[in-house]
């Protein structure tokens, strides 16, 4: 049966790792071979002895892992030494990050690969469980309470002492995708006082039902604001003036804010300014999720804190998944291995199909060439 290598991640900060022991034993009762490189798993908690438990060889290298591998799992795209060592046909999977790195696209084409971006599985029923923006996406907005949580120097929830009552936090969440949602459900289980925007109609009701407050120009532009996969379109400059306009009064009073504003393949919206940061009181948190896209918040910087000169501080961590790596990983490693199946046909055989809608719509490099619609030149 057909082999799947997994690689230490190379990225710096990167925690996480395609596999784990458990889905390297169900993989393997699948009837796939696992070989994991050594130590891959070491920055999400997993040692190389549990993969070997889980019936798994373990290789000294990333090449020795790679050479004989029909399919390379992994989580951010693989580096050119890596795509050197795949045989000729080879399929892999992982987070490619298409818009942005063509480069590794266009390498994975030269060498024939047959790579999928995960980022680019349909929102279709079938395909939930192998949906990583989302299992990622969740864990981000979780972790984004935490985080902020630790920089605040204050209490989140209300507290009755003899020496008096601490009041609870008031938390804003803008954006109210996936990552929002969790964000405020933890927000909320942790007792603070939660508002939350978003320009999509629907995520009113689901906001309410988490028992947060919505707020939002809910004009004519907004009732049409939600595209039909679901997602969010760019607001014109009219809409974002009257949502900076009813938002500035309200960031003011807000000790946490928390971003996750993200529009497909288009840079992050600007939602919160300098002047707005500006109005916070000193302590205050944000913490800005899209900062990888080029952030939701005026004057956040990747992979920084940057406190501000009325101490506010706004967290742009690269990453928030990365920190919950065991979790992380362990979802994500279920959204691969249920991708593993698309690879099987009928009796159980490696046969992927590529005209399988989900294998389609994600395979980006195919027969030595760049075959997605959205990355051709
Ligand atoms: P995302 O990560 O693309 O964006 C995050 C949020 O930012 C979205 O809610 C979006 O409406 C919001 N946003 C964009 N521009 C904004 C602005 N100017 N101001 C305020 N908010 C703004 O979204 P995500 O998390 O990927 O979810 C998108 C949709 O997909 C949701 O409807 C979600 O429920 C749906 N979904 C469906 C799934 C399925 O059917 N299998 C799985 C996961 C999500």
């Amino acid at each position: 049966m057909a082999v799947i290598a997994v690689t230490k991640e190379r990225k710096a900060g990167e925690t996480r790792v395609a596999a784990t022991p458990e889905t390297v034993k169900k993989l393997t009762a699948g009837g796939f071979s696992l070989v994991i490189e050594a130590g891959a798993g070491a920055g999400a908690s997993f040692p190389d002895a549990d993969y070997e438990a889980a019936g798994a060889a373990i290789a000294k290298t990333a090449q020795d892992a790679i050479a004989k591998a029909d399919v390379l799992f992994k989580v951010r795209a693989p580096e050119a030494d890596e795509i050197q060592a795949l045989k000729s046909g080879a399929y892999v999977v992982a987070l490619l990050n298409p818009h942005n790195d063509k480069a590794t696209i266009e390498a994975l084409a030269q060498k024939g690969a047959s790579a999928f971006a995960m980022e680019f599985v349909p929102r279709i029923t079938r395909a939930q469980v192998m949906d990583a923006l989302s299992s990622q996406a969740n864990l981000a907005g979780y972790r984004a309470v935490i985080e902020a949580a630790e920089a605040y120097g204050r209490a989140l929830p209300m507290m009755m002492t003899p020496a008096g009552t601490i009041a609870p936090a008031k938390i804003f969440i803008m954006g109210v995708g996936v990552a929002g949602l969790q964000a405020i459900a933890t927000a909320r289980r942790l007792g603070s006082v939660v508002t939350a925007t978003d320009v999509r109609p629907a995520t009113k009701e689901q906001v309410e039902s988490l028992g947060a407050k919505f707020i939002a120009v809910e004009d004519e532009e907004f009732k049409a604001a939600e595209t039909s996969g679901g997602y969010a379109k760019e607001m014109s400059a009219e809409y974002q003036a009257k949502q900076a306009e009813l938002i500035t009064g309200h960031i003011a009073k807000q000790d946490i804010v928390i971003t996750t504003a993200l529009i497909p393949g288009r840079p992050a919206p600007r939602l919160v300014t300098a002047a707005q940061v500006a109005s916070m009181k000193p302590g205050s948190v944000l913490v800005d999720l899209a900062v990888e896209q080029g952030g939701n918040v005026e004057g956040a910087k990747l992979g920084e804190n940057v406190i501000t000169a009325n101490g506010v501080t706004i967290m742009g961590h690269a990453n928030l998944p990365g920190r919950i790596a065991a979790d992380a990983s362990a979802l994500y490693a279920r959204n691969l291995m249920a991708f593993a199946e698309l690879f099987k046909d009928k009796e159980g055989g490696f046969a992927p199909d590529l005209e399988d809608e989900i294998l389609k719509a994600s395979l980006v490099t195919h027969g030595g060439a760049v075959v997605h619609p959205s990355l051709k030149a």
